[in-house]
């Protein structure tokens, strides 16, 4: 994917998981990555969907310490997961159920990670600045994950 990639950001995903194929590791460096490259974020990082609880677990991450498990359809993650759909929130504070991980987030993004139609979880970025995400974010962010779940199995 390394030719339509089209943001610097999402270029050097590609370059960085090139070949690279362990789940952890990977997860681990595109959390750093997005979180060097974004302004103002306080956490950058993954939950994914335990088969055996039926719940999200928490996974590689940037920021601070974060809840462990999140149910299907509870607070901005579990209802992108449960929806499958993109949630970029303005102010989680108006958002039904948002958890509060970290009292420091006030926008957040969530992108489902799906790969051959299996559900593996969710990409979570969350910042202090109230409407921090534009829509074009979002689509990088989208683009983003895509290219990761060419590099996991
Ligand atoms: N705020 C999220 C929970 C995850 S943390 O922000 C890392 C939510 O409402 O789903």
């Amino acid at each position: 994917m390394a030719n339509t990639a089209t943001s610097l950001m999402n270029q050097q995903l590609d370059a960085l998981l090139f070949e690279e194929t362990n789940l952890v590791a990977n997860l681990s460096n595109a959390s750093a990555l997005l979180n060097s490259t974004y302004t103002d974020l306080n956490w950058a990082g993954f939950y994914l969907y335990n088969d055996t609880t039926g719940e999200l677990d928490l996974g590689p991450f940037q920021g601070k310490v974060a809840c462990m498990h999140i149910k299907i359809g509870a607070g901005v993650v579990g209802t992108a997961f449960e929806t499958q759909s993109n949630q970029r929130i303005a102010d989680v504070h108006q958002f039904p159920g948002h958890i509060a991980c970290d009292s420091a987030s006030n926008a957040e993004v969530v992108i489902p990670i799906t790969k051959n139609g299996h559900q593996i979880g969710v990409l979570d970025v969350d910042s202090p600045v109230l409407d921090r995400f534009s829509a074009e974010e979002e689509a990088e962010l989208a683009e983003f994950v895509a290219i990761l779940t060419t590099h996991i199995d």
